[in-house]
């Protein structure tokens, strides 16, 4: 796991941004995992800034609210389309939410599907919930589980409902990637902000790996990159450790002294 601690919001969204650019410009059909909500704004906004023709990259979002009506502002089918693929110029046709093709019993598994014959997703931007969610996995969540139709945690309806008029107008239930569709990923990039976070990110990579704390699952992936400001790494122990990344240096052989 590879821990970038940073100043601020802006500057976690250009390392994010960097990372995204130099997988684009290898591979410019890249299959890139979005994510919705407050934490990838500024990963967006510097990306676009690159201005890399990001026309040929396929987008899969990680979740969707189930009841909420169509064409609502704050489905995340307008969300995406608002604040990722018009700011980057993306093919709106290159880029799928779950339920897009119709919010049946039988969406969850077609886009499993899609998203393997694909190829799989390339680098996926997770954000995490203050409970630990990561995408609408909620706390229980299998960390096996398949993408698929559940309902949201009631803290992540509160901490939701800044977007909607009231508590009540919160869509209690999704459709979900689950953490098993997440671990497939080939790389996985965590970004997280700010004091409300610091808990559920020192459970996540920290704490041991339980389905109580869904974000755990990512200790479990080869290749995961976390950007955290200060506030969200403030629970951190062994950030040190983590820092430090790569391969440790072997040690130089040591030259017996001769004795006295
Ligand atoms: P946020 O949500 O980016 O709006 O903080 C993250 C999440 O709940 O996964």
């Amino acid at each position: 796991m590879r821990l970038h601690v940073v100043p601020d919001r802006a500057a976690a969204g250009a390392v994010a941004a960097r990372e995204i650019a130099r997988e684009v410009r290898t591979h410019p059909d890249l299959v890139l995992g979005v994510a919705t909500g407050s934490t990838p704004v500024t990963t967006w906004a510097a990306l676009a800034a690159c201005g890399l023709d990001l026309t040929r990259v396929r987008a899969f979002a990680l979740d969707e609210y189930l009841d909420i009506p169509d064409g609502h502002p704050e489905s995340y089918s307008a969300v995406v389309e608002r604040e990722i693929v018009r700011p980057l110029g993306l093919d709106p046709a290159r880029v799928r939410t779950p339920g897009d093709d119709g919010k049946d019993a039988g969406a969850p598994e077609r886009y499993e599907r899609d998203i393997a014959a694909a190829g799989g997703v390339h680098l996926q931007i997770l954000g995490i919930g203050r409970n630990g969610h990561i995408a609408f996995n909620e706390p229980g969540s299998s960390l096996a589980s398949p993408c698929r139709v559940t309902r949201l945690a009631a803290q992540t309806r509160r901490d939701n409902a800044r977007f909607f008029a009231s508590l009540d107008d919160v869509p209690t239930h999704c459709i979900t990637q689950g953490i098993g569709t997440i671990l497939r990923a080939r790389r996985l990039v965590l970004l997280a902000f700010g004091a409300q976070k610091a808990d559920a990110v020192a459970a996540a990579l920290e704490g041991p790996v339980t389905s109580t704390v869904p974000g755990s699952a990512l200790q479990l992936h080869p290749d995961v990159t976390v950007i955290l400001d200060g506030e969200a790494a403030a629970g951190l122990a062994h950030s040190e450790t983590v820092l430090a990344g790569g391969p440790i240096p072997f040690p130089a052989p040591r030259v017996a002294s001769p004795s006295p």
